[in-house]
């Protein structure tokens, strides 16, 4: 199977600090994959490398065969990549409405959409007026995710949408991230094992800027060793 995107031996700078030492791994058409690993591990740089946020010292980065390395931002986003930062990029000033249009990459993407993002979070179509700062917090990431669903995308790369959530709020959202796995591959950051370890087919876990092991996530429910060595959790 030709994976969506795939990293390559990818290593990333920050400043003088080398970050990323090689990171390596794949994402399969129709999967939901979870990138784990402690605080300071190397997620979000992950994500925002990909993006072209940060720029790969060396390496390669294939979206659908294509390379992203040294591409800008916008163009990687044109592509058909959609991403959601940690801490919800929202305008919290602006309506739901605004924030939703504000999102589009083509006029027209936001009517021709609507009906798809409203059925996944119907929370933001009774909200459509309100300012995106009185929401919840769990509408504020539900409507973080929703903007990157209004252009047309090919995959989605999350930043921990559990961050900050009551537990009923990361049920909500994890149960959108469910339903979205069925339209498009996506690649999510989460800390909350328990959260994700029944919805993610496949894992990545990653430690001090490397890939030190990957699978299909039953393998990883099935070894409580790994888990407490390199997450901390215990099952
Ligand atoms: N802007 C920055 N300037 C300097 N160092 C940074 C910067 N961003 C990240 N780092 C460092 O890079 C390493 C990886 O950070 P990163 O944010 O990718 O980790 P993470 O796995 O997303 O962690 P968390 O779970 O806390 O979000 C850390 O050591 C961090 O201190
Ligand atoms: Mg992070």
């Amino acid at each position: 199977m030709n994976a969506v995107l795939e990293l390559r031996e990818v290593h990333t700078f920050i400043g003088s600090f080398h970050i990323l030492k090689g990171v390596s791994f794949a994402v399969q058409p129709g999967s939901l994959t979870v990138l784990l690993g402690r605080n300071g591990a190397g997620k979000t740089t992950t994500l925002r490398t990909i993006m072209g946020l940060w720029s790969a010292a060396e390496g390669s980065i294939r979206f659908l065969g294509e390379e992203l390395r040294g591409r800008p931002t916008y163009e990687i986003a044109a592509m058909g990549i959609g991403y959601v930062p940690e801490h919800r990029a929202i305008f919290r000033s602006l309506t739901v409405e605004e924030n939703l249009r504000l999102a589009e990459r083509r006029r027209g993407d936001l009517a021709r959409r609507a009906d798809w993002i409203f059925s996944l979070f119907p929370d933001l179509k009774a909200a459509l007026r309100k300012p995106a700062g009185l929401l919840s917090g769990g509408q504020q990431q539900m409507l973080a995710i929703a903007r990157a669903l209004v252009p047309e995308n090919r995959i989605l790369l999350i930043d921990e949408p559990s961050e900050g959530l009551a537990p009923m709020l990361v049920k909500q959202v994890m149960a959108a991230i469910h339903r979205l796995r069925e339209e498009m591959p996506i690649l999510l950051v989460e800390q909350n094992f328990h959260a994700i370890r029944q919805l993610a087919d496949r894992y990545i876990l990653m430690e001090d800027g490397r890939v030190i092991r990957s699978g299909p996530m039953t393998e990883l429910v099935g070894n409580p060793g790994l888990l407490q060595r390199y997450l901390g959790v215990v099952i």
